[in-house]
């Protein structure tokens, strides 16, 4: 049997370009006594790979020719001890049409909590790393109270849309920056954000000021840059930034850098990044209470499907050109 893998073929300047990953093809290994096959299914892009592919970043810099890890959904060819034959599974399984594993690390989906209005690939999305970011940032990191305002950039993407449904659930006022018309409208009349700013549109500092005068208690970051330092000048005093992510600094061969800092003195800010997987012994509950929501209908995810291993470099490519539109994936 023929597999397939992307790899990484150089380290990308700035924007990463299709000839950054190499797709090689290969006879897959017979798997040994007490290994599974899996057929993977669908693969995950994720911005926070980026980092990655130049250097060190909370895990260390993927090396050339090593395979681009990803979160994946697949079913069991082959079974073993601990992977029955024909479960649907997930793990961290890369660029990749196919894995053998003794079993560890990959999670055969439970059909009670994956069926009806959860899918399969929810398990690497809303209740998975991207859901889970949310979660523990926001209720951890940003301290929500009932009645605050809470600012969420990239507020269309699979972070931030989760990040503005826990926190309507939580009773705070919700404010949403996404670009254009599309995501605007999703975030407004899907998420049920209470004010929505198209951050392609006029000056994003006053367009925050006029949708909270009142000013900004959490603003969830997954973006930085400008939009960081919009939201620096809206905060209130004891205000607190959760730096989820800097989606706008990936490729930037040098940080654009806070050109606020005095706010953080005179109105006693605090900023805080988090690692999800430091949550690790928490997921559960939290997979519980996202799995919760949806199944009442209090939280919904998008899921933006594209089909063929082959599109997985544009794929990724296109996060950072703003072309996602919800959680996005490549189906094999
Ligand atoms: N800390 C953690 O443990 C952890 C874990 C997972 C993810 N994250 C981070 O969470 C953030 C969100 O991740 P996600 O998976 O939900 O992806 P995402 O928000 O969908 O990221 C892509 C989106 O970011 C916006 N964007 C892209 N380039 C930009 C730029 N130069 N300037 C401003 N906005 C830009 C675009 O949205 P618009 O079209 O609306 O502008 C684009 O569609 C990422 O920064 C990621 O690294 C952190």
């Amino acid at each position: 049997m023929q597999t397939q893998r992307w790899v990484l073929a150089q380290r990308p300047d700035g924007l990463p370009a299709p000839g950054d990953f190499k797709l090689e093809t290969s006879q897959l290994p017979e798997p040994k006594d007490g290994e599974a096959l899996i057929a993977v299914e669908h693969v995950s892009v994720d911005p926070g790979m980026r980092s990655r592919l130049s250097g060190d970043s909370y895990a260390a810099a993927l090396g050339l020719g090593e395979t681009i890890e990803s979160a994946g959904v697949g079913r069991v060819l082959k079974g073993n001890a601990r992977l029955p034959e024909g479960a649907l599974v997930m793990g961290g399984f890369g660029w990749a049409s196919h894995a053998v594993s003794d079993g560890r690390g990959v999670q055969v989906l439970d059909p009670a909590v994956f069926s009806g209005s959860i899918s399969a690939t929810a398990s690497i999305g809303v209740l998975g790393i991207p859901g889970l970011t949310a979660y523990f940032g926001l209720t951890d990191l940003g301290k929500p109270q009932a009645d605050e305002t809470l600012l969420v950039s990239s507020a269309a993407g699979p972070v931030g849309a989760t990040t503005v449904q826990i926190g309507k659930q939580l009773g705070l006022r919700v404010i949403g920056i996404a670009g254009g018309d599309a995501k605007t409208a999703y975030v407004r009349d899907i998420l049920k954000a209470d004010a929505v700013i198209d951050h392609r549109v006029g000056d994003l500092t006053m367009a925050i000021n006029k949708a909270a005068p009142q000013g900004i208690d959490i603003y969830f970051d997954n973006v930085g840059g400008e939009q960081l330092d919009a939201a620096i000048l809206n905060m209130k005093p004891k205000g607190r930034i959760v730096v989820s992510g800097q989606v706008s600094e990936y490729n930037a061969a040098e940080p654009r850098g806070i050109r606020w800092v005095t706010p953080f003195i005179t109105k006693r800010l605090r900023m805080e990044g988090l690692v999800v997987y430091d949550y690790r012994k928490q997921f559960g509950e939290a997979q519980a209470a996202i799995a919760g929501w949806i199944r009442s209908g209090a939280l919904s995810y998008r899921e933006e499907i594209i089909d063929g291993f082959e599109k997985l470099p544009e794929a990724f490519i296109g996060l950072f050109r703003h072309e996602n539109f919800g959680r996005r994936l490549v189906r094999i």
